[in-house]
């Protein structure tokens, strides 16, 4: 398939999350480049190419959604949305380097073009423009909540590490994991945005529960996606998360079976997750319904989101965060 026309396929995808068009996005788009603009040489290089291969940018559309559920579009929800989606986007360019993959957003990942030690400053690099554009807003409450989270993401990053091929692990223990992994940074896109929207206590904690539970579900789908979707739809490589040792809500369904998990062990010790042992893994969840049951409990996080939405004022913004809790079950890459 051509490159166009993979790029096409790719933004019709993308678009899933963004119809109707969220107020303030193409904003985000244009403050993306301005955040990046004194940067030089090959940093420069990097960072624009990082923000033109797009990326689904639901981070910045749930801080401007949650935002305006309670006011007008305001500037700081604009800069809360760019420094979030430039946290993630380090915490992408971090995360490569720990997978070693070699694609992201259909294209070459930094460390696949310029090395570990360069994607590691632009990581960096990324994460101290994200403080920059809050603190020269006074965001504190944006600030507070997104140190947070990126301290929880690094922990949960270290306890997946401490548990590559442990198959006695349990489901809370993965929830535990993907809520710090992912879905923490979410949930504190719903809350900044709900604050600087100006919402009462109890309305930030109902879009706390609605992004956390939406952070469930989307990691989960990821998840599945590395079994069920291919690189060239994804635009990053399939098949790796077993392979490296990294258990998923797909496998720990299968191994709840104790011949399964006693079969799995005798894989992992004896040379690993080949491409004949992965086909036979996939049938295997397949027949089981191992990823049909993991898909399940995604459906069951965007129910939980979606009652979370119940107590705020009904809205344009809030019906396209409901649209966005329903997409996150469809969605391909
Ligand atoms: C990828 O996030 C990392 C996960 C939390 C699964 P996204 O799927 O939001 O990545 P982009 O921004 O669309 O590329
Ligand atoms: C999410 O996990 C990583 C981050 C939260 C940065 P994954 O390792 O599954 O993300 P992908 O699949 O590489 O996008
Ligand atoms: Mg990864
Ligand atoms: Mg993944």
């Amino acid at each position: 398939m051509s490159t166009m026309i993979n790029e096409k396929i790719i933004r019709n995808e993308e678009k899933v999350f963004h119809t109707p068009l969220i107020n303030g996005l193409d904003k985000v788009e244009e403050v993306l480049y301005k955040a990046i603009s004194d940067s030089h040489g090959n940093t420069r290089k990097i960072c624009t190419n990082l923000i033109s291969s797009g990326g689904k940018r639901i981070r910045p559309a749930l801080v401007l959604c949650t935002s305006q559920c309670f006011s007008e579009l305001k500037e700081k929800a604009i800069q809360t949305a760019v420094a979030y989606e430039l946290i993630h986007m380090a915490s992408l360019v971090h995360d490569d380097i720990i997978d070693a993959s070699t694609t992201r957003r259909n294209r070459p990942t930094v460390n696949a073009q310029m090395g570990n030690q360069v994607s590691v400053l632009v990581g960096d690099y990324l994460f101290a423009k994200a403080f920059e554009i809050l603190s020269s807003n006074t965001l504190i409450e944006s600030m507070n909540l997104v140190v947070e989270a990126i301290a929880q993401m690094c922990d949960g990053e270290v306890v997946q590490a401490a548990n590559k091929f442990n198959l006695y692990q349990g489901i809370d223990d993965y929830y535990q994991r993907i809520y710090k992994k992912t879905g923490i940074l979410i949930a504190a896109c719903c809350q900044a945005g709900a604050i600087i929207g100006g919402a009462d206590e109890k309305e930030v904690e109902c879009l706390k529960m609605y992004g956390k539970n939406l952070g469930y579900a989307f990691q989960i789908i990821d998840d599945i996606l590395d079994f069920t979707g291919t690189e060239e739809i994804l635009g990053k490589p399939v098949g790796n998360d077993l392979k490296d040792g990294n258990i998923t809500l797909p496998i720990l369904k299968l191994i709840q079976q104790k011949e399964y998990r006693l079969w799995l062990q005798k894989v992992f010790n004896e040379g690993g997750i080949t491409l004949d042992k992965h086909h036979q893994i996939l049938r295997l969840l397949k027949d089981s319904y191992a990823l049909e049951d993991a898909y399940q409990e995604a459906v069951l996080c965007v129910k939980t989101a979606k009652e979370a939405l119940r107590p705020i004022k009904d809205s344009d913004s809030k019906r396209i965060l409901q649209e966005i809790a329903d997409k996150v079950l469809k969605r391909k890459n």
